[in-house]
């Protein structure tokens, strides 16, 4: 089974591998990286209900640690919202979104549409190139530190942490020393923004005060690189698995290029029909419990497969259909329940742009390849593509 998440049939289609699941055994048993053993959740209603089952719980966890950290580091990394059960996640959620408003995040359009540009001038010319390199993985990361406030002079040396951080396969080794690093300069921003507050998203976290409560050291730093992690490769993938669902399936792109009245519906679908967090991060159960049929004890490890979710049949009509304008059902691509994304107004606000970036700029964008040369990345967290060769990078 762990087989089945990383091998060439599931590198080539993983909808067929989960397909498959849905039909045959729809809570499936896969064992995780270090011999965990785990049960994967396929189906709509099962995923829907298991996300809000007050007996799957994050707290009660003690995984082993993924990176050999020192204690303080490791503590001040994982004290956030998303590893926490109420009331700690409501506290935590609660403060921090008194700060993430939809005001602020609507405040970002102007510099998101020129980070943005910024980068499609640099492509303008290049003739062919990757997306996922050129474009779709340097924006996020952009906006990010655009949000946190961190400052032009020290933005490359953010962006190289956080790759080492986020980046999977061969480069995974330098990860340990990356999060030190990193570690070590939220700490000094940290500090520099009490001193002198912008008007960033971390200053606010730092003034963040709610009937006499506050972040503590701890948290905020936590926050931090909660954002970092959740919102860079995340929104990377929504961007470049939409493209490649739409240069490969090339009227799809003529349409939405005629029709951009249907963007808003098409982000949606791109989230339903390859979402980028493949999988929600693993529950335990507190006690015994059953779904879909099948009976979990107390303390296992549950997963719910969001891609698997939002491909079932039983909810969408032919969901192996990119609609652009499809309504109906929601997905459940941002989560759902008490730890449902609280990013999502950003990650739309950012497709939003770069699609009409790419859909203003580069009309004869094509894919180099054949969808059958393409690769998806191995395991169970991110859906996204190794790489996406494309040509066309040149305005009219
Ligand atoms: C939680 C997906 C972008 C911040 C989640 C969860 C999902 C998700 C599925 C819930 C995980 C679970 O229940 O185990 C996505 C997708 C994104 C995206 C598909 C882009 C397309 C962002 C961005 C940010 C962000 C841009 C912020 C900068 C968060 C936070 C949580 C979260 C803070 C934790 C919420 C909680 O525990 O209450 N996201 N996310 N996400 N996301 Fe996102």
């Amino acid at each position: 089974m762990t087989t089945a998440l990383h091998g060439p049939v599931f590198r080539a289609d993983p909808h067929a591998v989960y397909r498959a699941m849905r039909e045959e055994a729809p809570v499936h048993r896969v064992e995780l990286a270090g011999g965990v053993e785990a049960w994967l959740v396929t189906r709509y209603d099962d995923a829907k209900a298991a996300l809000t089952d007050p007996r799957l719980v994050k707290g009660v966890l003690h995984p082993p640690r993924r990176m050999d950290l020192p204690d303080d580091v490791h503590s001040s990394i994982t004290h956030h919202m998303l590893s926490a059960d109420p009331p700690d996640h409501t506290r935590l959620r609660r403060l921090v979104s008194a700060t993430f408003t939809p005001r602020r995040i609507e405040a970002l359009r102007p510099r998101i549409t020129a980070l943005t540009a910024e980068l499609l001038d640099a492509m303008d010319g290049l003739g062919a190139a990757d997306l996922i390199e050129t474009f779709a993985f340097p924006l996020p990361i952009a906006v990010i530190s655009e949000l946190l406030g961190v400052p032009m002079e020290d933005r490359e040396a953010f962006r190289s942490w956080s790759n080492l951080v986020t980046s999977p396969g061969d480069r995974r080794a330098e990860a340990p020393r990356a999060v030190i690093a990193l570690h070590g300069y939220v700490q000094e921003l940290i500090t520099q923004k009490r001193k002198a507050p912008g008007d960033d998203l971390l200053s606010a976290m730092i003034a963040v005060r709610e009937g006499g409560d506050r972040l503590t050291e701890e948290e905020l730093s936590s926050t931090v690189f909660l954002l970092l992690i959740a919102g860079h490769e995340t929104t990377v993938n929504l961007i470049a698995n939409g493209v490649y669902r739409l240069l490969s399936e090339r009227d799809r792109w003529e349409e939405l290029r005629a029709r951009r009245e249907l963007l808003p519906s098409a982000i949606e679908e791109f989230l339903r029909f390859d979402s980028p967090v493949q999988t929600s991060t693993v529950r335990i159960s507190a006690q015994p419990l059953t779904i879909g049929g099948v009976d979990i004890p107390a303390g296992r490890v549950v997963m719910v497969s969001l891609l698997s979710a939002n491909m079932d049949g039983a909810r969408y009509p032919d969901p192996e259909q990119l609609r652009l304008s499809r309504t109906g059902t929601p997905h459940l691509a941002f989560g759902h329940g008490i730890h449902y994304c609280l990013g999502a107004p950003l990650a739309r606000l950012e497709a939003q742009i770069a699609f009409t970036g790419l859909l203003d700029r580069f009309p004869n964008l094509r894919m180099t390849v054949s969808p059958a040369e393409l690769t998806w990345r191995p395991g169970t967290l991110i859906h996204g593509l190794e790489a996406l060769p494309v040509t066309g990078l040149t305005s009219r």
